[in-house]
């Protein structure tokens, strides 16, 4: 029998991730919060669930990519959550980036409630990698949990590895973030010097492209620039730049909340096992400045 796939959460990267399962022929049902979100991938051919129980009674495999750990456990363990309409699938697809014990002490509880396994499987390569199907995807889990999903994963990543028991897939992608919010932060610096000095940093990327501070964030930053899509990495640089230049702009503040929500669970993480994370504890630091940052009042302070 051909299986059918479930995906809930059609943000900005759950939508092209379930297009690409689409795409990849298989039978998908659709639940988002907001039903607008669904509608071009009826138009695409999934069919709509009434809720996340009506479609976990539907699917083989259930896929979440929602924001917080919060969504989560609504979805799952909520009214008219997974667990309401647990009988015919068999796994839990985790695509969110969550914290690790959080997900192992969650999958627990859905096992002892149901008899779904739980496979957690955070991506890195965002909505352009979702696009393109060529998503990095690091899993936590059973190998033959992995094995059954694998085709699933595959429409939309062009590499999945195993690194564990369930949470490891998390915490990889919790070690993902600390590289890329370092990396992040050395380009805005190293933006920030060239500009001061007087350079045209637009042509930064193509002058450093194939040495050794070549990366895929560079890349994406200057795919940002050039498309004037300050989103993701583009946000994150943009605001990083301007805080090295002594500004701070508050509607970029307002963006800042789910990249990051990554940093804070690197830094759970790292309290957890007693790591050292200087790098986060500095940038947790200078975002949270920058979320915060109220404009300055006009009016003089009349307190005394
Ligand atoms: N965007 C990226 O570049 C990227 C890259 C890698 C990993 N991720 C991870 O992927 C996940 C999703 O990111 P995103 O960028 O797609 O976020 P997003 O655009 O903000 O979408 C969030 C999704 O979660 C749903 N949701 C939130 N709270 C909910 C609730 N209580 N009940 C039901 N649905 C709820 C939203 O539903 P509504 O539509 O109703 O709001 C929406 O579908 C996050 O964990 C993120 O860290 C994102």
């Amino acid at each position: 029998m051909k299986l059918a796939i479930g995906f809930i959460g059609l943000g900005d990267i759950g939508a092209p991730m379930a297009t690409r399962i689409l795409m990849g022929g298989f039978d998908l049902v659709v639940w988002n919060r907001t039903a607008s979100k669904m509608d071009p991938l009826v138009a695409a051919g999934a069919t709509v669930a009434r809720s996340a129980a009506d479609l976990a009674r539907r699917c083989d495999i259930v896929c979440l990519c929602v924001d917080s750990p919060q969504a989560i456990e609504e979805i799952v363990f909520g009214l008219d959550g997974v667990v309401a309409g647990a009988g015919r699938a068999r796994l839990l697809l985790d695509n969110s980036t969550t914290h690790p014990q959080r997900t192992r002490e969650m999958a627990q509880r859905l096992k002892e409630m149901t008899s779904m396994a739980w496979l957690d499987v955070p991506v890195s390569g965002g909505p352009v990698g979702a696009r393109a199907g060529t998503l990095a995807a690091m899993a936590g889990g059973d190998a033959a949990d992995l094995d059954f999903a694998r085709p699933i994963i595959m429409s939309y990543a062009n590499r999945v590895t195993l690194m564990g028991s369930v949470g490891c897939g998390q915490a990889t992608k919790a070690c993902n973030q600390v590289i890329n919010f370092g990396t992040i932060a050395a380009l805005a610096e190293a933006l920030t010097l060239g500009e001061r000095y007087g350079l045209d940093v637009s042509r930064l990327p193509e002058a450093l492209s194939g040495g050794f501070a070549d990366s895929n964030i560079m890349k994406e930053y200057d795919r940002c620039v050039t498309n004037n899509d300050f989103t993701g990495i583009g946000l994150l640089v943009r605001a990083l730049g301007m805080l090295y230049q002594g500004d701070i702009h508050p509607a970029l503040g307002g963006k800042l909340g789910l990249l990051m929500k990554d940093i804070g669970i690197a830094l759970e993480l790292g309290h957890h096992t007693s790591s050292a994370m200087p790098l986060m504890g500095l940038l947790d630091a200078q975002f949270r400045v920058i979320h915060n940052h109220k404009p300055v009042r006009t009016e003089p302070d009349s307190r005394p």
